[in-house]
């Protein structure tokens, strides 16, 4: 099969009547991409999620060491000694699961601790734990925004954000990527025609690592009497001096109306949050069905997250390493020429640009030890494919020596720099 040019849409696209005839050509197209060494995702790993992680390479089908360069465990967290060990207390004490929803025995003291720290992390009155950050932004939206309702996003939201909206049916609209103009535009279009608005952004944006414009955003969407969301996914602890996110990074604590966020990245397990007023939270305790009808999460992995956030506000030396690495990492690449964006976080795209250019070059880059993704369009948007890194806290110098020296003969030879 021919690779040249297609992607995960074109696999959608093909029309049949047999809804299993797209799964064929899809099969062919991702084992060609394997037989030419271009197919890198789902990596297997051997080891925890660290800044060097085993792999099993499926080209040599021999277990190999790479340098980490795709984790969202941005501080470590995942194997921190103080959440390993909160772990397996609970482990041990409770067992594997929490037996039930949380509406009908599935709600533990553990729940409750975990959501009352993460709401005054966040400084709202009240919180709420759903099992990923993909259901939190699904239900939190769907639960909240009705058909005479609309949302109105960023360009480039999270898809699970996306699919929040689409769930809720109500009507949604976009404004030009981290824009205040035109969010004040679509603000103004909106107000004639629905009843609530939600306006949500991504407090750090996932493809793109740069940070919403949110003192611009607040006076814009207070003047449409709308209400503000962000998703703290990739904020909560990397951002502000006590790793609070976003509004503490801009001094707006208290002022945002939903904060919602993961669980799953620098906190290191799994999960999600809403944080907000204590009538929003419990209106999602019912509304919000991805919370209703969906086991609360295991009492262990609550119990690490307790001690995450313990951490988190603790043990400042971790935040100001990760930082470090980002300053490093992102002024040598931009140094070097290469294309970052407005990265400005952990997350830093380098962009590429075409697609057969990201297949040759994601496969040097794979072969020389690093653990890279390739993002391809319709993840991103047209030819803005793009190498996505992000870094860890627990990166060494080294390591980000020899990545910047792999990337530097890459991106030469590609023509990026
Ligand atoms: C901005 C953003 N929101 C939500 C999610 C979903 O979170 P989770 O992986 O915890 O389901 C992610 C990434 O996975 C994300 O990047």
């Amino acid at each position: 099969m021919e690779t040249r040019g297609k992607n995960l849409a074109h696999f959608m696209e093909l029309p049949d009547r047999d809804i299993f005839a797209k799964t064929r050509p899809f099969y062919e197209f991702m084992e060609q991409l394997t037989a030419e060494h271009h197919h890198h995702w789902h990596r297997v790993l051997t080891s925890p999620s660290e800044a060097r992680v085993r792999i099993i390479d499926r080209y040599t089908g021999q277990e190999r060491e790479m340098i980490n360069l795709a984790s969202n465990n941005y501080l470590g967290l995942t194997t921190h000694p103080k959440v390993v060990e909160a772990g397996i207390k609970a482990y041990e004490k409770y067992g594997a699961g929490a037996g039930s929803v949380p509406l009908l025995g599935g709600t533990m003291l553990l729940h409750r601790e975990l959501e009352q720290r993460l709401a005054a992390m966040k400084g709202c009155e009240d919180a709420i734990i759903f099992t990923s950050g993909y259901s939190t932004n699904v239900g939190c939206i769907s639960g909240l925004v009705r058909k005479c309702d609309v949302a109105i996003n960023d360009r480039l939201n999270h898809a699970s954000i996306i699919d929040g909206c689409r769930l809720s049916g109500a009507s949604f609209r976009t404004f030009r990527h981290n824009d205040p103009a035109s969010l004040a535009e679509v603000l103004a279009e909106c107000d004639r025609e629905f009843q609530g608005k939600l306006v949500i952004v991504d407090g750090v944006y996932s493809m793109d690592g740069d940070i919403a414009r949110l003192p611009e955003f607040l006076p814009i969407i207070r003047k449409y009497g709308a209400r503000l969301m962000i998703d703290e996914a990739h904020a909560t602890g990397v951002l502000g001096a006590h790793g609070r996110g976003t509004p503490e990074h801009y001094g707006l604590e208290g002022q945002i109306d939903i904060v919602a966020g993961t669980l799953s990245k620098a906190l290191g397990g799994v999960g999600g949050f809403v944080a907000s007023t204590r009538e929003v939270v419990h209106y999602l305790r019912f509304y919000a069905r991805s919370y209703m009808f969906s086991t609360a999460l295991p009492p262990a992995v609550t119990a690490s997250l307790i001690a995450a956030v313990e951490v988190i506000q603790e043990d400042h030396a971790l935040r100001e390493r990760l930082w470090r690495n980002i300053r490093f990492f992102t002024d040598n690449l931009r140094q070097l020429g290469f294309n970052l964006g407005q990265a400005e976080t952990a997350i830093i795209p380098i962009i590429v640009g075409d697609q057969e250019r990201l297949k040759a070059l994601s496969r040097e880059v794979h072969e020389a030890g690093l653990f890279i993704n390739p993002v391809y369009y319709p993840a991103v948007p047209k030819k803005q494919d793009r190498l996505r890194i992000s870094l860890m806290a627990t990166l060494e110098q080294s390591d980000l020596d020899y990545a910047l020296e792999v990337l530097e003969k890459v991106g030469r030879k590609y023509g990026l720099i």
